[in-house]
């Protein structure tokens, strides 16, 4: 019963730390919108090219939700929540529209980073994710997409062409498993 409630206590204690500590954690963010939350600590570096609407959920419990805009930009819309473990890499340009949900280990990279032909540069190219996408968890989406607004990203995909607003995409490379009508409430 005792362990109980310090079990409970150490929880709530952690919300408070987690609410007073978030000014801290996103002071790098050059433009920041209103009430953002962090649960844990995130990892931002290149803060001067992230931009960040209201109402941002940020996760970071288990492993850190990264940003990492020192090459490229990354901006995030209104009421956006990124779980923990997602990496946003960004040498270009990386939106995500307002209302995205993004789940835990999801990586978004607008480059491929390395070269493959040493006689071609390195592809580079942004990444666009439309209002309203939701991403479970997992997905890999690569440089130069665009996803549309309202579409679902299945759990492990990997998007490596653009998805079309209202369809679900799963597999890899991903493909259209359904599409719909009307946008879902996230
Ligand atoms: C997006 C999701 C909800 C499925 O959407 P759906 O439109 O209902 O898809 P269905 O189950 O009807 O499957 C449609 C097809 O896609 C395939 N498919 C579904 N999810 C898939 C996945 N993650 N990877 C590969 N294929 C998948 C199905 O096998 C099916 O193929 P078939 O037509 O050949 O039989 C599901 O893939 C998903 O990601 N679930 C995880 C939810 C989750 O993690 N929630 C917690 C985090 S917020």
């Amino acid at each position: 019963m005792l362990l109980r409630q310090i079990a409970r206590a150490r929880r709530r204690l952690r919300k408070q730390y987690w609410r007073w500590m978030t000014p801290l954690w996103m002071a790098e963010v050059r433009d920041l919108g209103r009430r953002p939350r962090c649960y844990g600590r995130p990892e931002i570096d290149g803060g001067d090219n992230i931009s960040i609407g209201d109402d941002i959920r940020l996760a970071s419990y288990l492993v850190p939700c990264w940003l990492d805009a020192r090459r490229g930009r990354i901006d995030i819309g209104n009421h956006v929540t990124l779980a923990h473990g997602i990496q946003v890499c960004s040498w270009s340009h990386v939106t995500i529209g307002d209302d995205c949900v993004i789940g835990s280990y999801t990586r978004i990279l607008d480059s491929d980073f390395h070269q493959i032909d040493p006689d071609e540069p390195i592809r580079t190219e942004p990444v666009h994710i439309g209002r309203n996408v939701w991403i479970p968890g997992q997905a890999q989406i690569l440089r130069g997409v665009t996803i549309g607004e309202g579409a679902v990203v299945a759990l492990g995909a990997v998007v490596t062409e653009n998805v079309p607003p209202r369809s679900v995409v799963a597999g890899s490379p991903a493909k259209v498993v359904r599409t719909f009508e009307r946008d879902a409430t996230r």
